[in-house]
């Protein structure tokens, strides 16, 4: 029994065929723990999302299998792939994407309406989300009144809002300022931490990646490194 919520096998992706065939992922092996938050990242064009996708549900691989909390999900039919995608994993997108028309608030609750969860319990898990986000004052502005990073931060928590096992982040704090992008690094981590889930965030900015508890490398669709410590490649780093 391993305490892996997240594993990889040989898992690869190509896009096109003949001459235009695109590797963009190729032959991942990779264990993600419960409670652990990683960061991934690599140039762009390395197949950072195109992982994410596929560990999201929303891509099939060419290659390989890809299991979530004892779960093959390459295996998938078309039902239990939306339950999965519904159910077990949180995804925020590289642009996040709101309901312009409702508030911060609102844009939570929404996720109730698939029903099945006590309506008390939802809001008081909203307004908690928002408490740790830093988003209380804006909570009943409507969204396209919002600020890009306001936004980003809604996504985050309303991905949090199901109660995934599995979270997967792209970019969460391209448009923010480094003291508040910690700050949503850090609710997401003690999230991950408090709830035993695991996270894989894709990111840019080194400040954030080197937050988590493990940092990915990504070159050319392989793992380049899967196992630096933030502190391991900020010294092997020249300056
Ligand atoms: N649907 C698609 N059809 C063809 N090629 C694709 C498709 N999706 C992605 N690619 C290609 O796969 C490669 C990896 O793309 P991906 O979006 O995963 O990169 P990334 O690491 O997320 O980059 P960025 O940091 O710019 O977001 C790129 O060369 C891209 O052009
Ligand atoms: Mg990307």
């Amino acid at each position: 029994m391993t305490d892996a919520i997240l594993e990889l096998r040989g898992v690869s992706k190509s896009f096109g065929e003949g001459d235009r065939r695109v590797d963009a992922v190729r032959d991942v092996t990779l264990d993600i723990d419960r409670g652990e938050m990683v960061s991934l990242v690599g140039p762009s064009g390395s197949g950072k999302s195109t992982l994410l996708a596929m560990v999201g549900g929303l891509l099939q691989p060419t290659a390989g299998a890809i299991v979530v909390d004892g779960e093959d999900i390459t295996r998938h039919g078309k039902g239990a792939r939306t339950r999965y995608r519904r159910d077990r994993v949180g995804f925020v997108f590289q642009g996040s994407n709101m309901v312009p028309f409702l508030t911060a608030r609102e844009n939570l609750l929404i996720v109730g309406e698939f029903g099945g969860v006590d309506r008390g319990a939802l809001r008081h898990r909203a307004d908690e989300l928002l408490e740790e986000l830093g988003l209380a004052r804006v909570r009943d502005q409507v969204s396209s009144q919002l600020s890009g990073g306001e936004r980003q931060r809604v996504a985050i928590a309303r991905a949090l809002m199901r109660d995934p096992v599995l979270i997967l982040v792209d970019e969460p704090t391209a448009s923010l300022n480094s003291e508040l992008g910690s700050r949503v690094v850090d609710a997401l981590k003690e999230e991950i931490h408090g709830r035993s889930k695991a996270c894989i965030m894709v990111t840019h900015d080194e400040r954030m990646a080197e937050r988590a508890d493990r940092l990915i490398e990504f070159r050319d669709g392989r793992l380049h490194s899967a196992d630096a410590r933030p502190e391991t490649v900020r010294s092997s780093e020249a300056r």
